[in-house]
């Protein structure tokens, strides 16, 4: 007697043999099995496609026999995705596992952060503190209280950024704006160092640009002296640029000192023989200095017959240059890491 024909049982017996079979190494033998057995167009899915029209009978008998194909086939694809994967992230391990890791790459402080940091640190030491004060500034904390007249000529040194006119809100062009307020809100003595951001209305070149960093210096109390403010910087200078450092005053102006001088150091390039740095006269200008103005006092309500004072601002930017040999302002502001990378703490 003939043995009854069953086709799909065969059929499924078939591929089931054929999933066992299938050797799943690379990449495209997992594809090539999705595309046979899983994909809706793979041979499983005409099966199903089959016993859509088989009798009840077959397909309570085969229904299940299918299923479990599914599954078979589902499990198996699932198992050489995870292998493959696995192997994938094995690769990178590859190679010598005793070298040390590539360290993350930290970042360093600012040079003008390192200047300013040195510059607090000195004048720690000679007992002044930080004070610090707002950046958008009025017209009398900036101009008026420091004896600058209106309308007077001098105004024009400093021209800024006007926030907002009648009444006048700047942005502050030094940082005296934070002596007057210290000066207006408590009472002498007073030895403090103001460092911070300042602005101009200047054109941007190697040499100057819109915003740039000060520290100012006020010391006020009875018996303070020109020659107090002389060694201050002298002791300065030669702790920040070394001990042959000279210095030296020459006479100048400012509306809120009387006398004023500007304090140049002498030439750490050439050391006083002449080159292009100090151009060829052996000195290098670092800050504008003076004895506190009466009327300055006045304004802020201390007696210029009990107290004296003096004060003196610097440009961070300018003593960095010098610190360091940088010869271009705008690289400070550029954030080139290949710059900011050079500098270390030299404290
Ligand atoms: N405020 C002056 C400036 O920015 C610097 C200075 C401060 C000069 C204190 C003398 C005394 O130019």
């Amino acid at each position: 007697m003939r043995k009854p024909e069953r086709p799909m049982e065969d059929k499924i017996k078939a591929i089931e043999a054929r999933i066992h079979a299938f050797a799943i190494q690379t990449r495209e033998h997992l594809e090539e099995f999705r595309l046979q057995f899983i994909s809706k167009k793979g041979e499983l899915t005409s099966l199903f496609d089959e016993l859509k029209v088989a009798s009840a009978e077959q397909k309570k008998l085969l229904g299940k026999a299918l299923n479990d194909l599914k599954k078979l086939s589902e499990e198996k694809f699932k198992t050489g995705q995870d292998q493959l994967e696995s192997a994938a992230v094995g690769q990178s391990f590859e190679g010598d596992l005793t070298l040390p890791p590539i360290p993350n790459k930290i970042g360093s402080q600012h040079p003008l952060s390192l200047t300013r940091y040195r510059i607090i640190e000195i004048f720690e030491r000679l007992g002044f503190n930080v004070e610090d004060g707002p950046e958008i500034e009025d017209d009398w904390h900036n101009f008026t209280a420091l004896n600058f007249p209106e309308n007077h000529p001098a105004r024009e040194m400093q021209d800024t950024f006007f926030v907002e006119k009648n009444p006048d809100v700047l942005l502050r062009t030094h940082t005296s704006n934070v002596q007057i307020r210290l000066m207006k809100n408590r009472k002498p003595p007073f030895r403090a160092i103001m460092p911070g951001r300042v602005y101009r209305n200047e054109a941007i070149s190697a040499r100057a640009h819109c915003f740039f960093h000060q520290v100012e210096g006020l010391y006020v109390d009875t018996n303070v002296g020109f020659a107090d403010l002389k060694q201050a910087l002298y002791h300065f200078a030669k702790e920040m640029f070394g001990k042959e450092t000279k210095i030296r005053l020459r006479p100048s102006f400012f509306p809120f000192t009387e006398p004023s001088a500007e304090i140049d150091i002498s030439c750490l390039i050439c050391h006083g023989k002449g080159c292009n740095v100090c151009k060829y006269s052996g000195w290098v200008e670092i800050a504008g200095s003076g004895m506190v103005h009466p009327n300055v006092l006045r304004n802020c309500g201390i007696d210029p017959d009990v107290y004296t004072g003096f004060a003196f601002g610097m440009g961070i930017e300018r003593i960095t240059m010098l610190r360091y040999s940088i010869n271009d302002l705008r690289l400070f502001s550029e954030n080139d890491i290949r710059f900011l990378k050079q500098f270390k703490a030299v404290m």
